[in-house]
């Protein structure tokens, strides 16, 4: 069996073909950073257009690196949930004239449940079920997943994702975007206890529940020293800098890592799989690591480039295929996150 998976969620345009083994025969991804970069954020609008001029080019370059035709493909799997409504629309409209033309089936993925999957597709064992902590701009969330497409919200962030934290915080350290890799290189060589920021829910061991928003404003009077204006960016040493993004992710995953351990422990599972953007940080993979350790939690994160948006982890259609769960071509596309 093989499949072509499509990733348009965001701004990132991706494809993929996987075989039934789970064997990647070709992985392309194009990013749109550049064009995002100087608003600091992706800009819905522009991300859509985007996808409309790579995603045949993408999808050709798939075909070709996998040395197969289309004709070979077994089904066409999108992503249709969740994102930006303009972006999803592109993956999905193309997957569908694909399987017109092709006279093949249509399987949906839901982005987030895909995030999981690249655990899987990076380690090939059976990693469900497991507790799943999706880290990325959009979502920070821990489910239990007791099957490849059956999750059930556990908790998450009240208020902004962990990513978004991290692309608003390299904004105000005049860091580019995207933050979280930018911010990361900067405290490789700061204090981690520099500045003490805030840790909400942390030591509540009643809730499964993450705040970022309280974070970003204490790292905004830190720069500005109280001073309420955003314009207000005083000139600080190369170590400051480093020093608040270092204090500054330190808090993110003090937060992370205590929810996702607790969220593990407080269910009767003894695996934990992290995926997402966030989940390609350095330091909340190497702290993942040793708390899951010190819990005998069995962790499993993705390679940095399988935690970031991507079209292998798409993989998850092979499980919908094989279940039967093909889609009609009327399938829709849902931007807003169902939480299951
Ligand atoms: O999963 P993803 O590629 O797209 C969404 O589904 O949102 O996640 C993108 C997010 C961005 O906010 C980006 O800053 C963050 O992941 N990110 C990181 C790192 N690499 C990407 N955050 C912290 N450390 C990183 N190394
Ligand atoms: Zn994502």
């Amino acid at each position: 069996m093989k499949i072509l998976t499509l990733e348009t969620t965001c701004d990132e345009t991706a494809a993929a073909i996987i075989t039934g083994d789970l064997e990647v025969l070709s992985s392309v991804v194009a990013s749109q950073d550049e064009l995002h970069q100087r608003f600091h954020g992706v800009v819905p609008e522009i991300a859509a257009r985007a996808h409309v001029e790579r995603i045949l080019p993408v999808i050709d370059e798939t075909v070709r690196k996998a040395g197969i035709t289309l004709g070979e493909l077994d089904a066409i799997a999108v992503a249709n949930t969740p994102g930006l409504a303009g972006s999803l629309l592109v993956g999905l409209v193309a997957a569908k004239t694909l399987c017109v033309a092709l006279n093949k089936p249509l399987v949906a993925v839901n982005h987030l449940h895909a995030h999981i999957y690249a655990c899987k597709v990076a380690s090939g064992d059976d990693v469900f079920p497991c507790i799943g902590m999706i880290v990325s701009g959009g979502h920070s969330n821990l489910y239990r997943c007791n099957a490849p497409s059956e999750f059930e919200y556990v908790g998450g962030t009240i208020d902004d994702a962990a990513g978004e934290a991290f692309d608003k915080v390299a904004n105000m350290l005049g860091l580019p975007y995207p933050g979280g890799p930018a911010v990361s290189r900067v405290a490789l060589k700061g204090n981690r206890k520099a500045y003490r920021f805030p840790r909400p829910f942390l030591n509540d061991k009643s809730k499964i529940a993450f705040s970022f928003s309280g974070l970003k404003t204490a790292v905004r009077y830190a720069i500005t020293g109280g001073a309420t204006s955003e314009f207000a960016r005083p000139e600080f040493s190369d170590q400051q800098l480093a020093d608040l993004a270092a204090s500054f992710e330190e808090a993110v995953v003090d937060c992370l890592v205590g929810k996702a351990i607790l969220a593990a422990k407080q269910s009767d599972l003894s695996t934990l799989c992290v995926g997402g953007g966030v989940a390609a940080n350095r330091r909340l993979r190497e702290r993942l690591r040793t708390e899951s350790k010190k819990a005998a939690i069995t962790l499993y994160i993705a390679p940095p480039e399988l935690c970031t948006d991507n079209a292998v982890m798409g993989a998850i259609a092979i499980e919908r295929l094989r279940a039967g769960l093909t889609e009609d071509l009327d399938l829709d596309l849902i931007p807003g996150l169902v939480r299951q």
